[in-house]
């Protein structure tokens, strides 16, 4: 993938708010502080396009990257944050929810979980409403380079498990990543971009 072009289209909280376009968008979804931003911005190859913080929970808004003026990114707001304000909580799941129903062109989710815990409650229903919802989704477990590669199967099994993911779905649903060491890139990519259709400046290089 050449990323000639990105930029932030749109950042909302409310349907009104989404790109009023039918290009094809991608979401990324996480708990707080998991590596939302870094893995989007890793995978375009840009040092700091989507925010990354040290300051967990910041990202309260649905933030739309376009890229080649041919598809969308989309940061979804992270969860799970304890110091997040109650407020700022309840807002989420409604917020998340409605983009994921509603969503004009949403192709496929990205869940974001971390390879060295296993997957929280939160995890869990988010995964649940991808499936309810019958979007198409990948699992990415990120900060593999925080877990010796001798102990990423037995980290992924954990996950799969804990997501319901059968095992003979799992090679086909969970990819492991490091954002830090840019480890995974090209399999994210091309797992995606089978979602993106063959008509899309996307495919092209
Ligand atoms: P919010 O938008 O605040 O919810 O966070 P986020 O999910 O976008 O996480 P972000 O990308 O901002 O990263 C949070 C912290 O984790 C930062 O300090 C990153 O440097 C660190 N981080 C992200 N990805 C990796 C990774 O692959 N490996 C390591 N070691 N650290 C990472
Ligand atoms: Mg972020």
């Amino acid at each position: 993938m050449i990323v000639r072009s990105a930029e932030l289209a749109a950042s909302a909280d409310h349907p009104k708010g989404y790109p009023d376009d039918d290009l094809p968008q991608i979401a990324f979804a996480g708990r707080s502080n998991v590596g939302k931003s870094s893995l989007i911005n890793a995978l375009l190859g840009r040092r700091r396009l989507a925010r990354t913080s040290n300051t967990p929970g910041r990202t309260q808004r649905i933030h739309f990257y376009r890229i080649n003026d041919a598809f969308y990114f989309v940061d979804l707001p992270g969860y799970g944050f304890a110091k997040v304000p109650l407020e700022v909580k309840r807002q989420w799941g409604p917020m998340v929810r409605t983009y994921l129903e509603q969503g004009r062109g949403l192709v496929g989710v990205v869940q974001i979980v971390d390879l060295r815990h296993p997957p929280s409650r939160e995890d869990g229903q988010l995964r649940d409403w991808l499936v309810e919802y019958r979007r198409r989704h990948w699992v990415v477990a990120t900060k593999a380079d925080k877990v010796k590669p001798t102990r990423w199967a037995a980290h992924l099994r954990t996950i799969a498990e804990a997501l319901a993911i059968p095992r003979e779905d799992e090679a086909g649903l969970l990819l492991p990543f490091s954002a830090l060491k840019r480890e995974g890139v090209d399999a994210v990519w091309e797992a995606l971009l089978p979602w993106l259709g063959s008509d899309t400046e996307a495919s092209h290089g």
